[in-house]
């Protein structure tokens, strides 16, 4: 399966809210360190909500943070899969891409057989 999202970041008026909501404590940790920090915020959601949607699942189903971003060395976002977002990949893993405009961030995510 796989999942694509696009997000306005002008679109979001409270991204303290969003980040509150969606992230995790590594994840809001990893965001302190940059000054575009809305863009991030942003793109977490869109990550998130890509994700979700090659789960193949209701929403609703879990939680946001169920699903966490993390970065290899390099830069490349990887995605570590937690509580019943591990459960309803069963045992597949979730590769992740990025991309940002000024005002727009995309993400496509793919579920994935070893
Ligand atoms: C369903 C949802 C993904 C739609 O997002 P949106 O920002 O309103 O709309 P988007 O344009 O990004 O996506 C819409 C498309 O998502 C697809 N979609 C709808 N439900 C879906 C689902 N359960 N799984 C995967 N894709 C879905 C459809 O193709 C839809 O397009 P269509 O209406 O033309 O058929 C969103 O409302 C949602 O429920 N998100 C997950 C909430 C959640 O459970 N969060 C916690 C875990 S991350």
């Amino acid at each position: 399966m796989i999942g694509f999202d696009l997000e306005h970041i002008s679109r979001v008026k409270d991204e303290e809210r969003l980040l509150k909501k969606i992230a995790t404590t590594d994840e809001i940790a990893y965001i302190e360190k940059f000054k575009n920090r809305k863009e991030k915020v942003v793109s977490l959601w869109a990550v998130k909500e890509a994700v979700f949607k090659c789960l193949n699942v209701e929403s609703g189903s879990f939680s946001f943070k169920d699903i966490e971003l993390n970065h290899l060395e390099n830069g490349a976002p990887i995605i570590i899969l937690h509580g019943k977002a591990k459960d309803f990949a069963k045992g597949q893993r979730v590769e992740i891409s990025l991309s940002h405009t000024k005002d727009i961030v995309g993400a496509v995510a793919v579920l994935v057989k070893d």
